[in-house]
């Protein structure tokens, strides 16, 4: 997949903007706050349906504008147009060639895009979210399925701690609270299930583009974490019953599975230096892309935001050599220096766009 062009309508600080970009390198330059990292996330958006950093839509639409809209002309196997639109008073839409998705989820998929930034290190220093996320999205971008069953299992879920929450810590209908159960026990153990042959499937990956990057046979390894490991989803639930009307929620189940990090066999969070854990995060976030090429075929987009920093000049030199190799798309890379982004580029035969950002070109 490549985008040929992009249109950014009063989408933060971009009030009127279009870029057409080359197949491979397309590089923004400037200085702090021009706008750069936006350029990304508004590709980004055009992907997920939603922005990588903002929760809400709203933060997206230019101070004291009440709409916004991205446009872009793909390519694939043909040429296809994707307008979104959004605003305070009218409901986010997608459009593919003109005509509007019934719902947002239907899109999912099908402009993968796979984002790096410097806020990925939350993988490692947030809570368990931050990693079923990132296990979700990889899966998510190919399997529709999976994507509702995820939705489905959280509405369910969501029914059960309300229910839980209305008992007040007294269970008076078991029979509602095993009705409950009966519909997340499939689902819960389907995702598990998936989950569990995506990690099998991703760790060689992630290994293999660890050791290309870090040139080092420094061990590192993921492992998933899940209730459902040793026990059934239904014996974990009827184990927790007591506990989840004492504490008003569902204490147990996939909602709590998480993925730990580890290096040298030692926990990444404790004992990686911040190089370590930078190199660590940008080869999990490339083999997030390659699970997706290798599985789909399709070369994704790689956003590459701020990727140079905290990373020593040889790894550098070698991230460079991997994402230039054919094994990847289409890049978006973004840098204060248009010239050091440049000159990285330039021992490679690749094409290469450079977008030098002035202050004035945005609000
Ligand atoms: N909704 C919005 N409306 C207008 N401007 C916005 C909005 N949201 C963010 N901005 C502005 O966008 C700018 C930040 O843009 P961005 O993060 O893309 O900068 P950048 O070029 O990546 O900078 P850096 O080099 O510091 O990473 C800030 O000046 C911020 O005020
Ligand atoms: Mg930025």
């Amino acid at each position: 997949m490549r985008v040929k062009e992009l249109k950014l309508y009063q989408f933060k600080n971009h009030r009127n903007a279009s870029w057409s970009f080359g197949d491979k390198i397309n590089a923004f330059a400037g200085l702090n706050g021009v706008g750069k990292t936006n350029i990304l996330d508004a590709l980004y958006y055009l992907s997920a349906t939603k922005s990588y950093f903002n929760h809400s839509d709203q933060q997206l639409l230019l101070f004291g504008t009440n709409e916004a809209s991205v446009y872009a002309k793909l390519e694939k196997d043909q040429e296809y147009e994707i307008l979104a639109g959004f605003g305070e008073t009218r409901k986010k839409t997608f459009k593919r060639n003109g005509k509007a998705y019934a719902r947002l989820v239907d899109h999912i998929g099908f402009l993968q895009a796979v984002f790096i930034t410097p806020y990925d290190i939350s993988l490692v220093f947030e809570g368990s979210e931050e990693r079923r996320k990132f296990i979700d999205y990889s899966i998510s971008q190919l399997n529709k399925d999976y994507l509702h069953d995820l939705i489905a299992y959280r509405k369910i879920l969501d029914q059960r701690n309300a229910f839980l929450k209305s008992l007040e810590g007294r269970l008076l209908d078991t029979l509602l609270l095993e009705s409950y159960d009966r519909s997340l026990v499939p689902i819960g153990t389907r995702i598990y299930e998936i989950r569990k042959k995506f990690i099998d499937e991703f760790l060689p990956i992630f290994q293999e583009i660890h050791l290309a990057l870090a040139q080092t046979e420094i061990s590192v390894s993921l492992s998933y974490e899940s209730p459902l490991t040793s026990e059934t989803f239904s014996a974990v639930l009827q184990a927790n019953s007591y506990k989840d009307v004492q504490a008003q929620r569902t204490s147990q189940g996939i909602h709590k599975d998480d993925l730990v990090f580890e290096i040298k066999n030692m926990p990444l969070k404790k004992f990686g230096s911040q190089g370590q854990i930078k190199t660590f995060v940008v080869a999990l976030k490339l083999a997030q892309y390659q699970y997706l090429h290798r599985k789909s075929g399709d070369l994704p987009l790689l956003l590459l935001d701020d990727i140079f920093e905290k990373i020593d000049a040889s790894r550098s030199q070698r991230l460079m050599e991997l994402v230039c190799s054919d094994a990847y798309g289409q890049i978006f890379i973004s840098d204060t220096h248009g010239e050091r982004i440049r000159a990285h580029f330039a021992p490679f035969d690749v094409s290469f766009r450079l977008f030098e950002l002035e202050p004035e070109d945005s609000v």
